[in-house]
């Protein structure tokens, strides 16, 4: 069956077919994607290499405030609570979970990822004996918690690892453990601007391993479009409110009603 732009009707519905820029993405913009991994997601790099990634990372958040408007953001988003819950997932070094105790007097925080040494290295630092943290190993597409057992959940710099198939099921999972899922990743321009972004990175990519995974991030970061595109697969009762994207990181909310 096709719909009224001739695209087949089955293309609509196979997640995992989808452009990273959307089911309505541009002929050029279709190109700018790649299936090639991150060093940080890859079984056959040393960890050292991947500690260099994740280092540049927390330097580079740090320098440029990044974690600071992460952390600020997310505790915005519960403000009206007055002990928050907040399970942080993919946070690589830790410092987003670490900002957010320390500007919130009573708020709890779980810090997670899939990568177990990067959960040793959090554990081992403060983190580790703080107590209102806790630090365990995770995978964000299948998210070992009871329902409703956050009030946010945070997914920061990391969404765009995951194929659309593994995508949804963030959508799907954080929105089941957490009363709002906020999602924040690179914004995918336009695509004779993302052209020119991957020009800038490019020369440096062979050399610098930071660099070499920002082209890839750049590639594979999803457009307004399709991560819409995403929570309604994951669940069409998904609620999502998309701003940034411009010049700064793109923010997602998700929420959907939970059974009391
Ligand atoms: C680019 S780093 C982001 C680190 C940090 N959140 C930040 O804001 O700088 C991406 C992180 O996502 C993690 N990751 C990748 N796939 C994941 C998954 N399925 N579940 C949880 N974490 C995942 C990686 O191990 C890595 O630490």
């Amino acid at each position: 069956m096709m719909d009224y732009m001739g695209r087949r009707q089955a293309d609509m519905t196979d997640i995992d077919r989808m452009p990273r820029g959307g089911f309505d993405a541009s002929c050029l913009d279709r190109l700018l994607q790649t299936n090639r991994l991150e060093y940080l997601d890859r079984d056959d790099v040393d960890d050292h290499v991947k500690r260099q990634v994740v280092s540049a990372l927390d330097w580079t958040g740090r320098v440029f405030g990044n974690h600071q408007r992460f952390a600020h953001t997310a505790l915005e988003l519960v403000a009206a609570v007055p002990d928050p819950k907040i399970l942080e997932l993919g946070a690589g070094h830790g410092a987003v979970s670490r900002l957010i105790l320390d500007d919130h007097p009573t708020a709890e925080v779980t810090v997670t990822d899939l990568n177990p040494e990067s959960v040793a290295r959090i554990a081992a630092g403060d983190l580790g004996t703080r107590p209102r943290a806790t630090v365990r190993q995770m995978d964000a597409t299948a998210i070992d918690a009871p329902d409703a057992s956050f009030d946010l959940v945070l997914f920061a710099l990391s969404f765009h690892h995951l194929s659309p198939g593994q995508a949804a099921r963030v959508f799907a999972e954080g929105t089941r453990v957490g009363r709002q899922l906020l999602i924040i990743d690179l914004p995918r321009p336009p695509a004779p601007l993302h052209v020119l972004r991957l020009a800038t990175m490019l020369p440096w990519a062979p050399v610098l391993p930071f660099v070499h995974d920002g082209v890839i991030s750049s590639l594979r970061c999803y457009s307004p479009s399709a991560l819409r595109a995403l929570a309604r697969h994951a669940d069409p009762s998904i609620d999502v409110k998309l701003r940034g994207g411009l010049t700064g990181p793109q923010i997602v909310v998700a929420r959907r009603t939970h059974p009391e």
